[in-house]
């Protein structure tokens, strides 16, 4: 066995059941979650943004303010009129008893009047105008604040977390349930305050008018608050359902998208246009259902307040009749209080429809806020700018499900600068094993170190920083090739990418492509060859220079001459780095100081090249079924992984 390795005894059988990950990282909807739960965390919310919410509720009261000065004046206008056409009807009101002078024809005065009424229009446009700024300003910031703190939110969350979870679903969540969030904002808490004092205002003016009437007109308002209370209730399951399908329609979009190869190599066409047409047309079923008890709701809430308007041409006409109630003051600007009376009673209908969305949205939102972050900095965390690449694994055992364990008391040690080869057939948990090292994934019983220090007790972000990994699938952002490679070192120079890549035996490929270090890749990588990706991979992990370095089967993709180029290449960058390569080439396994056979998750053989071939047992196996095409007896799968 190569100097500084040892096989660390495995004190027992670890127990899986005291994990603590047994709670499952998937986002539930909780369908006991109070509305006044999600209520009072929306006010919250918008609280937050009460300052631009007041001027939006300022300038709406404005707004309602001059529309019924304007309403006055025409009220006044007719009077005016009538008392011309008719000198014994009841005088016309002048407000705050202002009226022009006695020598003024009818026209002029008719003239002011209508001058009064434009005036009062513009202001109103104008203010309108104001308003609407105000408001597109408000829900920009809402959306731009919550989507960040959702996205900044994604980012802690660990792989756990995204491994249950759909891609369809997070970004619905995103999009559009962060919509709904700010709708409430907007669209409730601020509307609600403009609708009751709106409402307060024409009550106070129809009241000032006459109160008899008033009442009468308004006797059908109890029922609309009634009606608007049970539509909400029977709606809000029905909205909850809706997120759910148009989750799937995403899913099955998104899936679509990102397997289109394997859609087209199978000519599944047919099947998944079908699939898509069965998810929206779900959705569509479901919106119809929502849609009906809308068109139903909608128009009855229309029909009582329409009985107001038959109560006040019989009651108020009687009232003008007896000299009661004036022609255009009274009865003519009491039917314009009542029209606006009733579109405000309808917007009720509308924030009650949108109290529904926005509650479903918001505990959609809510669940990935609260999403607990499994993995993450301790408050008294141990910095540690640059590890010297010690890693020990301490009877370490991991399960992605409680009951299925992948790893079983693994144990052993590297000292630093040391090359250690993972071996062992698929599903064996060499990945897993890798993965624990920077805690993509936290171990559920056992305890890695390195430098000796436990790794949850590292602070996290100096943890991954010393651990540089190339996954078994890498992923590329639609970004340049030099980005790419600059990934997790934004600073870097030029200089500094192209070694790098040259490292990583990229840097000819890079070099032919249309503008060089500058081209920009196509989304998934699309326009690379899976070697040429894994070579850009390599390259970003290297560029850090990390202590310790991962490559997670980074050469499966590549030649071997490429893949003993870069090997080469790399000795120098591996210098003085641990290693943990996962490969199933001799080529790879002779040059390594320590090979860690791994089978159904335990460690059961150890040791260099040379001295595993020496022994009876899994790697010989391997290695001879490699070398001479056949050896009786073997696991097929474990020989098919060692080539040469
Ligand atoms: N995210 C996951 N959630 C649940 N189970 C998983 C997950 N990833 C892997 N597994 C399971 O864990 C076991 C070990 O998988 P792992 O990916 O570590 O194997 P591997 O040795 O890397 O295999 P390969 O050589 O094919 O890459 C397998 O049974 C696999 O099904
Ligand atoms: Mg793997």
């Amino acid at each position: 066995m190569c100097s500084g390795a040892r096989l660390v005894d495995s004190p027992g059988t670890a127990s899986l059941s005291d994990s603590r990950h047994s709670a499952s990282a998937r986002l539930v909807t909780n369908p006991s979650v109070s509305n006044a739960a999600l209520i009072g965390r929306m006010l919250g919310l918008g609280w937050r943004y009460r300052a631009r919410c007041l001027l939006v509720i300022a300038q709406q009261m404005l707004r309602v303010v001059l529309q019924l000065a304007g309403l006055g004046m025409i009220g006044l206008g007719i009077d005016v009129l009538r008392s011309y056409v008719d000198p014994t009807a009841t005088a016309p009101n002048w407000p705050l008893g202002i009226h022009p002078p006695a020598s003024w024809s009818p026209l002029a005065v008719t003239a002011t009047i209508a001058a009064g009424i434009a005036l009062f229009s513009l202001a109103h446009a104008f203010v309108r105008f104001l308003a609407e700024v105000s408001k597109a300003r408000l829900v920009e910031r809402i959306v731009v604040d919550l989507r960040s703190r959702v996205y900044a939110r994604l980012q802690r969350l660990s792989f756990r977390f995204f491994d249950a979870n759909e891609t369809g679903s997070l970004i619905n969540r995103v999009s559009g349930d962060v919509q709904a969030v700010r709708m409430f904002v907007d669209g409730v808490m601020v509307q609600v305050t403009v609708v009751c004092l709106s409402l307060a205002v024409y009550l106070a003016y129809m009241l000032q008018i006459h109160a008899g009437l008033t009442l009468a007109c308004l006797a059908t308002t109890p029922l609309l608050w009634i009606s608007a209370v049970v539509f909400s209730r029977m709606v809000r399951p029905e909205y909850m359902h809706n997120r759910t399908l148009v989750d799937k329609m995403i899913l099955t979009l998104s899936e679509n998208i990102q397997g289109v190869s394997v859609v087209k190599g199978f000519a599944r066409e047919p099947e998944e246009i079908a699939k898509f047409r069965a998810a929206t047309s779900d959705v569509r079923t479901q919106k119809h259902k929502i849609f009906w008890r809308l068109s139903v709701f909608q128009p009855g809430m229309a029909f009582l307040t329409n009985i107001n308007l038959i109560v006040l041409l019989g009651y108020g006409g009687s009232l003008i009749i007896a000299g009661e109630l004036r022609l255009g003051e009274g009865l003519f600007v009491f039917a314009g209080l009542l029209q606006q009376f009733a579109s405000q009673v309808d917007q009720i209908v509308n924030i009650t429809n949108r109290v529904q969305t926005s509650l479903t949205g918001a505990q959609r939102v809510f669940e990935v806020l609260d999403a607990p972050i499994e993995i993450q900095s301790a408050p008294d965390a141990i910095r540690l700018p640059r590890a010297r690449g010690a890693v020990s694994f301490e009877d370490v055992s991991f399960a992605y499900r409680d009951d299925v364990p992948v790893l079983l008391n693994v144990s052993f040690s590297v000292e630093p600068g040391m090359c250690v080869a993972l071996v062992g057939e698929t599903g064996a948990g060499k990945t897993s094993l890798v993965n624990l090292i920077p805690r993509l994934y936290e171990v559920t019983a056992g305890a890695i170190k390195v430098d000796g220090i436990d790794i949850r007790r590292l602070h996290l972000d100096d943890l991954r920083r010393n651990v540089g990994v190339v996954f078994q699938e890498s992923f590329l952002f639609s970004n340049t090739v030099a980005a790419n490679i600059a990934f997790g070192h934004p600073d870097a120079t030029r200089e500094e990418i192209e070694r790098a890549a040259q490292i990583a035996c990229a840097d000819r490929f890079i070099r032919d492509l249309p503008k060089g270090y500058d081209t920009v890749i196509g989304e998934y990588g699309a326009n690379l060859s899976g070697g040429q990706r894994q070579r850009l991979a390599i390259a970003r992990a290297v560029l850090l220079s990390p202590p310790i370095l991962i490559l997670d089967d980074a050469t499966a993709a590549i030649d071997p001459q490429t893949e003993f180029e870069i090997l080469q290449a790399m000795d120098a960058a591996m210098r003085g780095r641990t290693t943990f390569v996962i490969a199933h080439r001799l080529s790879t396994l002779r040059r390594a100081n320590l090979i860690i056979v791994l089978d159904q998750g335990r460690v059961v053989q150890v040791g260099t090249h040379a001295e595993l071939m020496a022994d009876e047992g899994h790697y010989l196996q391997a290695a001879g079924l490699q070398q001479h095409a056949v050896h009786p007896g073997m696991s097929p799968p474990t020989a098919r992984r060692i080539s040469a």
